[in-house]
């Protein structure tokens, strides 16, 4: 058996159907791993809820970000801040005055667009009646508390980072790190983005996984383009093939205005390469100004040698949602298999919504016992489905079509020689095991 990518370097389109979105789209709706928010009322403004499957995979998309950023690390620790947050954290972050897109209305069809993602004329309805466009800004404003008034505004994050800044003290003074050390968060945010569009690659909400890491302002280069290494590996170490993920480098005109430096890592989506994640060198200007608004030094003081700057700040800052997005578009084949054609997920098995189906050859009565003492032996070890319905050739479509790499059979021979069978999801291979040494075989084929 092998667990081993074939594709490394697959070029963008090989055995790429045409109509990937949709056909990838359809699948999540179908199998539950996402689906329009609020169907029974007709859906909701682009949100989607993630269903059975889509929920497990999105955890293991952000399990496989935390084991890499914060687990195997000793330079970085975690935060979980407010979502809900103060207007002096917007304020200082330049998001209240900056974080805008430029939005115009159609005079005919009265829809609303972004200026800079339509050429002069209404997608809806071709009018070229267009208003001059306007700054328009993404954040969520709400009221907390029961009176609605200048002083309750609170606003929903529009990105994670913020909570790393206005920690950072806290973090520094409770965890006694020195630079460079990181700090790491994964959670929601919130965009009232004008136009969501392709699923979701661009959503209000979603989810962040991003990092801030304080250096030294003479080693930011030097962080920056480790940083860059590090992202660029973490994807491809989960099974992007090499031809659909670059890094793109951001010209001066379109650097943030916190930005000395910025990289995307992009994907091959089917409309293009488009960003995945960004990696910025965000210099000393978030820090320098919360302390400037709230008046509290945000430094690091090293009692050795006495010296007091304010740290540079590397950041990677990735979407859980859209990478997850891309993992599944990325991992989706079709292919035949004994003159059948099956759809399959390639999933890394550290992604795959389930490591492990326990399936029962048929419904009979001394089998179901048995079936449900393997699972009971492999629940602890992995996320494991379990099913006996239909026939056995399309319960392993079912799982290959969800990404589950290892199918667990359990026949009538299983009754006298206490072994089962481990199918294999991409090769199809099959191999007998005694159920003794299960456990052990599958660790050892998820480790891999
Ligand atoms: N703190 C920096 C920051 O938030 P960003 O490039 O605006 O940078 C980082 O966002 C990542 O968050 C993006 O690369 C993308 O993966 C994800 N993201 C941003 N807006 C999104 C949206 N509306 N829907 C889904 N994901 C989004």
């Amino acid at each position: 058996m092998t667990g081993e990518d074939s594709r490394p370097g697959r070029p963008i389109d090989d055995r790429r159907p045409d109509d990937l979105m949709e056909r990838v789209v359809n699948l999540c709706k179908r199998r539950g791993f996402i689906f329009p928010s609020a169907e029974i009322y007709g859906g909701f403004r682009s949100t989607y809820d993630y269903g059975p499957l889509g929920a497990l995979m999105l955890r293991n998309v952000k399990n496989a970000w935390w084991r890499a950023m914060v687990q195997l690390r000793d330079d970085v620790v975690p935060i979980d801040a407010a979502i809900l947050s103060a207007p002096r954290i917007w304020e200082a972050s330049g998001h209240l005055a900056n974080f805008t897109d430029p939005l115009v209305d159609c005079r005919n069809c009265h829809e609303r667009w972004r200026a800079d993602k339509i050429a002069g004329s209404c997608p809806n309805c071709g009018s070229t009646d267009l208003t001059e466009a306007r700054a328009f800004n993404l954040m969520f404003k709400t009221y907390a508390g029961p009176v609605e008034e200048d002083a309750t505004v609170a606003y929903l994050r529009p990105e994670t980072a913020q909570g790393m800044f206005v920690n950072f003290l806290s973090v520094l003074t409770t965890t006694r790190k020195k630079p460079p050390f990181g700090i790491a968060q994964v959670g929601k945010s919130f965009r009232n983005e004008i136009t969501p569009q392709n699923f979701v690659f661009r959503t209000r909400e979603f989810e962040q996984m991003e990092m801030e890491y304080f250096v030294p302002p003479d080693e930011a280069d030097q962080w920056f383009a480790y940083w860059l290494d590090e992202r660029m590996r973490w994807y491809a170490d989960l099974g992007i093939p090499a031809g659909q993920l670059r890094l793109r480098h951001h010209g001066e005109e379109e650097l943030s205005h916190y930005s000395a430096a910025t990289a995307d890592v992009e994907f091959a989506f089917p409309w293009g390469w488009d960003e995945l994640e960004g990696i910025a060198n965000r210099t000393d200007y978030d820090l320098k100004a919360h302390a400037a608004l709230s008046g509290v030094r945000l430094e690091y003081h090293d009692p050795g040698s006495g010296e007091r700057y304010v740290p540079y700040v590397i950041e990677p800052a990735a979407g859980a949602t859209r990478t997850m997005m891309a993992f599944l578009l990325a991992a989706y084949e079709e292919d035949e298999v004994g003159g059948e054609q099956r759809t399959l997920l390639r999933l890394d098995p550290r992604l795959a919504p389930y490591q492990v189906a326990v399936l029962p050859l048929s419904k009979n009565d001394r089998l179901v016992p048995l079936s449900r003492e393997v699972l009971g032996l492999l629940q602890p070890v992995c996320m494991c489905d379990f099913d006996v319905t239909q026939s056995i050739g399309r319960r392993y479509r079912r799982q290959d079509e969800i990404g589950t790499p290892y199918c667990v059979t359990i026949d009538f021979d299983s009754l006298e020689d206490k072994a089962v069978t481990i199918r294999e999801r991409d090769t199809t291979a099959q191999e007998r095991v005694p159920i003794d040494r299960l456990v052990q075989e599958i660790s050892g084929h998820l480790a891999r």
